[in-house]
């Protein structure tokens, strides 16, 4: 799920509401008025990522699928790090 202005006061408790039940959240922010420091408690969250960014961007939705490709691509090589550590 993407959040735009996921680092505000509502955006924050709902990237909360959807990590606690289970979804994978991309909180899109430009922290205008939000703070990471909102969302600073998720960050070590694997399904939780923060992109900065405005949601009126043009190039916004390539960022998106970067960040989104990028994240899955990270969970894989730590998934095959941890199943070669267990064969050793
Ligand atoms: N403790 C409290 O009770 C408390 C604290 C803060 C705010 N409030 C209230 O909450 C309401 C505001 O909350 P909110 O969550 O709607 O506002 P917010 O400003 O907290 O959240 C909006 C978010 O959208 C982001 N944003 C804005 N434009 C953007 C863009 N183009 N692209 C990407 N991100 C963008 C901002 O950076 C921000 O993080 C107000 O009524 C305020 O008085 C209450």
């Amino acid at each position: 799920m993407v959040v735009a202005g996921g680092s505000g006061f509502i955006g924050s408790h709902l990237c909360e509401a959807l990590l606690a039940r289970g979804h994978r959240v991309l909180d899109l922010d430009d922290h205008s008025t939000g703070r990471v420091s909102n969302v600073a408690h998720l960050r070590d969250n694997d399904r939780f990522v923060l992109l900065e960014g405005d949601v009126t961007d043009e190039d916004i939705e390539g960022r998106v699928a970067a960040v989104i490709g990028r994240n899955k691509k990270d969970k894989k090589t730590k998934r095959s790090k941890r199943t070669k550590n267990k064969k050793k």
